[in-house]
């Protein structure tokens, strides 16, 4: 099918390639990508141009961003099919990105909490794409007539100010971009950090607080070991006072396709020991199969390259005919 077909819908995500890919990124999008992709046309970003709103160590992150393409194909994306690729690689992004700039708010984009946390937490670089980082993701997204963006709950409030962007443009310029829908199945939209299930598990916290997809067995046996619960020794989904234990709960879930009632049905009459081996076994047989892919893929960096440098074309193909009707609405110049 070609890339401009109507037939099926558009579906957009992507992934900051700022660190290790975790748990809550595949519970809380990855897995989603892979249950979605037969019925939409589907763009996978690797958001790189977002990991610059934090200062980043060059050679790490150009590692992580062929770790990420790796990882995405790995969990069964095929690149074929779907397109996976890096957002510098499309300078529409960026360009449109300027234009919506013009067209979101000041006091919209200082409400965001996303912007709030990151710039309480690296106070010494409060810099002006923190600010305007969700105007780059709403970019993104409207660039490609996107209808659904699967993402965890972290992302609600940018998908939120993306309906904005596009409800305002469209509002004085006609229909010029499709206005989208988050997915964000409620059960596993946040998964918990191991160490403060109070916070949303983060690639950008402690290793000890997140299960990486490329941990090894008893680097996850460990983690899990030691993920915080409580000292009731009852095993039930209770968010308020019972964090941890949700929290693993969420993650069995997750990972078997059971129901928290039926997870914690399997658990009747046993302790917390054994619940954190039963997640640890279900995280393990999830993770080796996308382990070993990973590694073959890894291998071949000429495959990645050409995956990334093929699929940016095909994306930049359909970006460019969104781009160039909103500079002609906007009035800019088209020769
Ligand atoms: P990022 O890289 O922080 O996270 C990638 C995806 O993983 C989800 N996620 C979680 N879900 C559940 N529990 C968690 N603990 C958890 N941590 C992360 C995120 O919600 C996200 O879906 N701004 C985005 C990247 C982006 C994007 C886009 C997403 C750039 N452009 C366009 C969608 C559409 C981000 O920083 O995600």
């Amino acid at each position: 099918m070609s890339d401009t077909s109507t037939a099926k819908p558009v579906l957009y995500s992507g992934i900051q390639p700022s660190g290790s890919i975790q748990l809550g990124n595949y519970i809380g999008a990855l897995r989603n990508f892979t249950k979605l992709e037969k019925d939409y046309r589907c763009l996978f970003g690797i958001a790189d141009l977002h990991a610059l709103t934090v200062r980043q160590e060059p050679a790490a992150l150009r590692k992580q961003t062929q770790q990420l393409a790796a990882l995405y194909i790995a969990c069964g994306l095929d690149p074929d099919a779907n397109i996976i690729y890096c957002q510098s690689h499309v300078p529409a992004h960026a360009e449109l990105a300027w234009v919506l700039n013009c067209y979101s708010y000041m006091g919209e984009l200082s409400r965001m909490t996303q912007y709030k946390d990151k710039s309480a937490r690296h106070s010494d670089n409060i810099n002006a794409g923190l600010f305007t980082y969700p105007v780059l993701m709403a970019a993104d997204i409207l660039l490609y007539q996107t209808s659904v963006v699967p993402v965890g709950a972290d992302q609600k409030q940018h998908l939120e100010i993306t309906r904005d962007i596009a409800q305002r443009f469209n509002g004085l310029y006609g229909d010029v971009f499709e206005v989208p829908e988050p997915y964000i199945p409620k059960e596993t939209a946040r998964i918990m950090s191991l160490t403060d299930p109070t916070r949303k598990m983060s690639k950008s916290d402690s290793e000890e607080s997140y299960i990486a997809l490329l941990d090894a067995p008893d680097v996850i046996r460990r983690k899990l070991r030691r993920a915080v619960t409580d000292s009731e020794g009852e095993i039930r989904v209770d968010p308020d006072n019972k964090p941890g234990v949700t929290n693993l709960i969420t993650i069995l879930s997750g990972m078997t396709g059971q129901t928290a009632e039926e997870a914690c049905a399997s658990l009747a009459g046993k302790g917390y020991g054994e619940l954190k081996d039963a997640v640890a076994d279900a995280v393990i047989e999830v993770l080796t199969p996308i382990q070993q892919r990973y590694q073959q893929l890894i291998a071949d960096k000429d495959y990645l390259a050409q995956v990334l440098n093929t699929n940016a074309e095909r994306a930049a193909a359909l970006a460019r005919r969104t781009l160039r009707k909103v500079y002609k609405k906007v009035g800019l110049y088209q020769g």
